[in-house]
C-alpha cells in the first residue's frame, strides 16, 4: 500500500512527565544496572507519570501554538495510542474537548506505529477536502508494564507528540509504507489488564527485518534513495535496532534522530517527539528530507518520506 498526497505539517509539539526513573532507580529493586541498560538499550532514563490524555492535551496545545491555530481551525484530531485513558470513549474525545477543537475526534491503534499510521492517514483526509488536522503520538506505557520484570521494566517509559497537519498545493509526503503481520501476534502483547509480555529477541530481528524493507519500499516510492536522506527518523524501542536499519540502509548513525537515552520506547509518541526535538534544536531545516520509520506489537510498521516545509 504505497502513495503520496498533500499535506504539509505547520506545527509540532512534545511532551514527557516530569516524573523520571534512572537506570539506578531500577537497579535497587531490580538485579539489572546502568551499564547493562545503556549498552543492550541506549536507554539512560525514562518518563512516567501521565495519563494519555493529558500527555496528548500537552502536546497538542504545543503542536496548535507553533503553527499558529486554534482549536477552532482544526477539522479532525487523531490520537495514535495503544494506552487510552478508558476502553470508551476514546482518549481523543478528552483532547477535542480540553483543546475545543471544532472537527471530529478519533482514536488509532498501531501500537508504536500508530503516529505514522495516523500521519498517513491524514495525508490522505486532507486530500479528500479536510483542510487542517492534528495527529497525536502518545502513550502511558508505564502503567502497562510489570516494574518487577527486568527485561520490559527497563525499556518502556510515557509521553505524547503531536503535529499539525495542513492541506498544501505542495506535497510533502513524497512516499510511504504501511504493513502488518497479525501472524507475530504472540511475540509481543499485553491482555486486558495484563501486563507486556514479549519474545524481546524475536521482537528485535522481525523489527530490523521489517523497518529495512518498509523505509525501502518508502524511499522507492518517492523515487528518492538513501543518499538523497537527510535525516532517519526511527521509533525509539532499543538503539541497537536503530543502528542495525541504520547500517542495512548505508545511512550513517549521525544523521539518526536519537532520543531514546531521555525517552526510552513510549510508543507511538517516539517518532513525533524525536522530530520536534530536533526541529526544535535545529538540526531539522526547511528543505531536508526525512524518512520517518518505525515498527510495533502486531507486527505492524509504517515508512514515510516527507519533505521539510514548514514555511
Ligand atoms: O516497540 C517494541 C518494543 N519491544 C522491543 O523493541 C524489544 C526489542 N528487544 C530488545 O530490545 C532486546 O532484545 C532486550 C533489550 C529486551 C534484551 O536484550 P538482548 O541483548 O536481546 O539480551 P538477552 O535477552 O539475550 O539477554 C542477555 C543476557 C541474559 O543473561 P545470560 O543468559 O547471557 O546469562 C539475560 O538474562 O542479559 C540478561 N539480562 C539482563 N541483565 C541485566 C536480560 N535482561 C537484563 C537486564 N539487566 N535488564
Amino acid at each position: 500500500m504505497t502513495g503520496s498526497t498533500g499535506g504539509r505539517i505547520t506545527g509540532w509539539g512534545a511532551h514527557l512527565p516530569e516524573k523520571v526513573i534512572t537506570n539506578e532507580d531500577l537497579a535497587q529493586t531490580l538485579d539489572t544496572n546502568h551499564d547493562w541498560i545503556v549498552e543492550r538499550t541506549g536507554i539512560h532514563r525514562r518518563h512516567i507519570g501521565g495519563s494519555t490524555s493529558e500527555m496528548s492535551i500537552h502536546a497538542g496545545q504545543q503542536a496548535l501554538d507553533s503553527a499558529g491555530v486554534t482549536g477552532d481551525d482544526i477539522d479532525l484530531v487523531i490520537v495514535a495510542t495503544t494506552t487510552p485513558d478508558q476502553l470508551m470513549p476514546g482518549t481523543s474525545a478528552a483532547v477535542q474537548a480540553e483543546l475545543a477543537i471544532a472537527g471530529g475526534a478519533c482514536d488509532m491503534q498501531a501500537v508504536c506505529s500508530g503516529f505514522s499510521y495516523g500521519l498517513v492517514a491524514a495525508n490522505g483526509l486532507l486530500a479528500t477536502g479536510l483542510e487542517r488536522i492534528l495527529v497525536i503520538g502518545a502513550d502511558a506505557l508505564g502503567e502497562r508494564v510489570d516494574w518487577d520484570d527486568r527485561s520490559s521494566a527497563i525499556l518502556f517509559g510515557d509521553g505524547a507528540g503531536a503535529v499539525v497537519i495542513e492541506r498544501s498545493d505542495t506535497p510533502t509526503l513524497l512516499g510511504f509504507d504501511l504493513g502488518a503481520d497479525g501472524s507475530l501476534r504472540h511475540i509481543g502483547y499485553a491482555d486486558h489488564g495484563g501486563f507486556i509480555t514479549m519474545d524481546g529477541k524475536e521482537v528485535f530481528r522481525a523489527a530490523v527485518r521489517a523497518v529495512t524493507s518498509s523505509a525501502n519500499k518508502a524511499m522507492a516510492n518517492a523515487g528518492v534513495t538513501i543518499a538523497d536522506i537527510d535525516w532517519f527518523v526511527p521509533h525509539q524501542a532499543n538503539i541497537r535496532i536503530i543502528e542495525s536499519i541504520a547500517g542495512r540502509l548505508g545511512l550513517p548513525m549521525e544523521q539518526a534522530i536519537v532520543t531514546i537515552a531521555e525517552t526510552a520506547n513510549n510508543s507511538a509518541a517516539t517518532i513525533p517527539i524525536a522530530l520536534d526535538t530536533a526541529v526544535r534544536d535545529g538540526r531539522i531545516a526547511p528543505g531536508d528530507l526525512l524518512l520517518l520509520g518505525g515498527f510495533g506489537f502486531g507486527m505492524t510498521w509504517a515508512s514515510a518520506v516527507l519533505r521539510w516545509d514548514p514555511r
